[in-house]
């Protein structure tokens, strides 16, 4: 299938990207944006280690086609400016299942 032009702002940053149509939000992050904070654990919406925020609501990445993301704000653990929040991240290991 033909590839397709998308811009997504991830963390504060617009930046374009050239797609697969099917492609999950999860696979652009990090493949295509370089952003390997954000981890595939099951691959199917059960475990949390793809977490993101879609406009400032919690979602799976793994779940979410990267089309539908268009024009909207996502933000990764690279883009938390929380440092309480990556500190309790890096407490409680939830760097690997996102609990
Ligand atoms: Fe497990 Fe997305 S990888 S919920």
């Amino acid at each position: 299938m033909k590839k397709t032009s998308i811009k997504l702002k991830i963390n504060g940053k617009v930046q374009s990207f050239s797609v697969h149509p099917m492609s999950r939000l999860l696979d652009v992050i990090r493949e295509n944006a370089g952003l390997t904070g954000t981890k595939e654990g099951c691959g199917e919406g059960e475990c949390g280690a793809c977490s993101v925020l879609i406009d400032n609501q919690l979602v799976n990445s793994c779940l979410v086609p990267v089309l539908e993301v268009s024009g909207k704000a996502v933000t990764t653990i690279e883009g938390l400016k929380n440092k309480k929040l990556k500190d309790a991240f890096l407490k409680c290991g939830g760097t690997q299942c996102g609990i």
